[in-house]
């Protein structure tokens, strides 16, 4: 019904319009009254099927949403038998599109991230996926402490920035950098200053290697080094530390150190044995007097001896000699007791006995003098000198010096550490008879080092 419409419309207006066109020729045409009705009825027919049209118009529109709304529907059912949809996580990347059980999806993190969680999860036939949902963490770079000589370094993506401490550069602050200073330094001892600090591996923060100071002299580079450092030869910017010990060990200028030489950063430091301290100038050893600074375990009836690098204690006994006795008339020494008019034996032994503690150091040069023995008064005509066994006696001689004093004599170096004793007997005669005996002991100490 609603198709008749339109047709009837269409007639109608097309008859109208005809007998429009006709009029201005003829008279055949239906009168204005008829005409107006005709247009009325058009009109009424128009409205009728524009409602009508409306109206299947908005059923088609309901019919098409519900067919949508259903359509809609559909995916949910099918996801019903796969697993979830699973994201790729930020950063990386996911390999694998089936969601069905049994199938495998893959993760890939980004250059300078690094994977946390599952790589592969499998859709499980319980439709859910198996493992953990990865993420792609940043990978820590500073984590290794890449930048050396105290450089702070900055964690970027896939990579790492340093920022150096003053006087290094370089991606891992691994090369001094060469800063303005113009001097120029004898560099002589570079050779052997380098040959000694070579075993210091750069990479390495020592105090033993230090940036070079360039400048720039009529377009070549020159760089110099602080005090006690040189260029190490191959990288002129890098000055190596020189080994002062090693490089003046056997020096026309004699030793560094008297003793033991230790190089330090930039310079060198002298150390001294036992017993000894640094002098002054920090080159020296200078022995330390344990008897007068209470630094020794003496006990009181004994006499401590300060000796080179150490002490002695010691202790005086006077000589047991049959028919003789002795008195101590000092720490170190003993006088007979007068003797009976006919004790022979008494009268022959030694008047006196004298004891000596020298401290000397090893390889003292020889000959020399060590020590005199003087008669203060003599009482007979003639006076003797002589050196009695001992330890030691192939070391020294004794002669005389003039007529009242003798000398002992150091003939050849001794090599300490030793203890040695002579004797040193006076006789007094008158007429070639003995009178009088007087023995010196000396006991030398002598060092272990040649000071
Ligand atoms: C599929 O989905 C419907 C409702 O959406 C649910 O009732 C049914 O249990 C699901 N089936 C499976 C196997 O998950
Ligand atoms: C560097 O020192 C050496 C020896 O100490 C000397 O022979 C040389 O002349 C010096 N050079 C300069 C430029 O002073
Ligand atoms: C030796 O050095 C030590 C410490 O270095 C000091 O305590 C002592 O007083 C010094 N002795 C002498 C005799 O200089
Ligand atoms: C002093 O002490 C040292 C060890 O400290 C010991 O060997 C020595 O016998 C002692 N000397 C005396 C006289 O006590
Ligand atoms: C030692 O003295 C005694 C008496 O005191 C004497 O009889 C003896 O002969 C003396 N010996 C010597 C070797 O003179
Ligand atoms: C002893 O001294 C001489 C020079 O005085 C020296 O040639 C020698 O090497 C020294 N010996 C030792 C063991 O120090």
């Amino acid at each position: 019904m609603s198709g008749t419409y339109p047709g009837q419309v269409l007639l109608l207006l097309l008859l109208v319009f005809i007998c429009q066109m006709v009029a201005v020729w003829g008279q055949e045409c239906p009168g204005t009254p008829e005409l107006q009705n005709s247009l009325r009825q058009a009109h009424k027919l128009l409205s009728a099927h524009e409602a009508s049209y409306m109206q299947s118009l908005r059923t088609l529109r309901k019919k098409l949403s519900l067919l949508q709304n259903s359509a809609a529907r559909l995916p949910t059912k099918a996801n019903n038998v796969t697993c979830p949809k699973l994201d790729a996580p930020l950063n990386g990347r996911k390999l694998g599109k089936v969601l069905l059980p049994g199938h495998e999806v893959h993760f890939l993190c980004d250059l300078g991230y690094e994977l946390v969680g599952s790589e592969t999860r499998q859709c499980k036939e319980s439709l859910s996926w198996s493992g953990q949902q990865p993420v792609c963490r940043e990978v820590n770079e500073c984590a290794s402490s890449p930048c050396a000589n105290g450089g702070t370094c900055t964690d970027e993506v896939n990579g790492f920035t340093c920022e150096c401490a003053k006087g290094w550069a370089g991606s891992t602050c691994q090369a001094p950098t060469p800063t303005f200073f113009v001097t120029v330094t004898n560099t002589s001892a570079a050779t052997t200053g380098a040959a000694a600090a070579t075993s210091f591996p750069l990479e390495t923060p020592s105090l033993f290697v230090r940036p070079s100071k360039c400048s720039q002299v009529q377009g070549t580079t020159h760089c110099t080094c602080e005090a006690g450092y040189t260029i190490s030869g191959r990288d002129t910017s890098i000055c190596m530390d020189i080994d002062e010990c090693e490089l003046f060990h056997n020096g026309q200028a004699g030793r560094l150190c008297l003793h033991a030489c230790v190089n330090t950063p930039g310079g060198y430091r002298c150390t001294c044995p036992e017993g000894y301290n640094v002098t002054r100038d920090g080159r020296s050893c200078k022995d330390i007097d344990e008897c007068s600074t209470r630094q020794n375990n003496c006990s009181r009836d004994q006499l401590c001896v300060n000796t080179y690098g150490g002490f002695q204690c010691v202790k005086m006994e006077c000589p047991r000699i049959r028919n003789a006795t002795y008195v101590k008339t000092s720490p170190t020494r003993c006088e007979r007791n007068p003797c009976a008019v006919d004790n022979k034996a008494c009268s022959q032994a030694p008047n006196s006995v004298s004891h000596h503690y020298m401290s000397v150091v090893s390889n003292l040069s020889a000959p020399r003098v060590m020590f005199r023995v003087s008669a203060v008064r003599v009482l007979g005509d003639t006076l003797r000198f002589a050196l009695l066994g001992s330890r030691g006696r192939r070391h020294f001689t004794v002669q005389r010096s003039d007529r009242q004093t003798g000398q002992l004599l150091l003939v050849s170096p001794i090599q300490g550490p030793a203890t040695l004793d002579v004797e040193v007997e006076m006789s007094e005669l008158e007429r070639r008879v003995v009178i009088g005996r007087y023995i010196t002991k000396i006991t030398l100490f002598v060092s272990q080092y040649d000071f």
